[in-house]
């Protein structure tokens, strides 16, 4: 399965301009249970650098952008999140860090279950014995 999977909004747009509307179990391919998003990310600072055991999520940046990097532990590929009509899906043990926002940056985030510290992998090490335990 392809590392990077993107996942379009169409852009229900008209005369008065452009609205995205995202579906649990839609045009999301899981139920959503949280949503948060993070903005005012300050110059510089790189965010990220975790995985999670079973939490799947889709990033969308609303405005702005930023460049995800994304690790299964064989593969490191990166991204620029740079539209409001495309999601990047982020699936479970996927290593993932996020670089270079913009100061507009707004970066959605869905996720498909609730906030759980014990469902992270904070340390790489610890991520790719995950991964070949998996
Ligand atoms: P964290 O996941 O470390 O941010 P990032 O990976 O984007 O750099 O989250 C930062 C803090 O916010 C951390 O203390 C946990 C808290 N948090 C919640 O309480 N609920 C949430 O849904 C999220 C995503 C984070």
């Amino acid at each position: 399965m392809n590392l990077i999977q993107w996942v379009d909004f169409p852009p229900l747009g008209d005369e008065r301009g452009s609205l995205v509307a995202l579906e649990s179990g839609k045009t999301v391919p899981f139920p959503i249970e949280r949503v948060y998003y993070l903005f005012g990310t300050v110059l510089g600072v790189a965010r990220g650098f975790h995985a999670h055991k079973k939490l799947q999520q889709v990033a969308v940046c609303v405005t702005g952008s930023c460049r995800m990097v994304l690790d299964d532990g064989e593969r490191r590929e990166e991204v620029w999140l740079n539209s409001p009509t495309k999601g990047l899906l982020i699936g479970n043990m996927v290593w993932r860090e996020m670089h270079d926002f913009t100061s507009n940056c707004v970066l959605l985030v869905l996720a498909s279950e609730h906030y759980d510290e014990t469902d992270y992998i904070r340390n790489y090490e610890d991520f790719l014995k995950g991964v070949k335990n998996d």
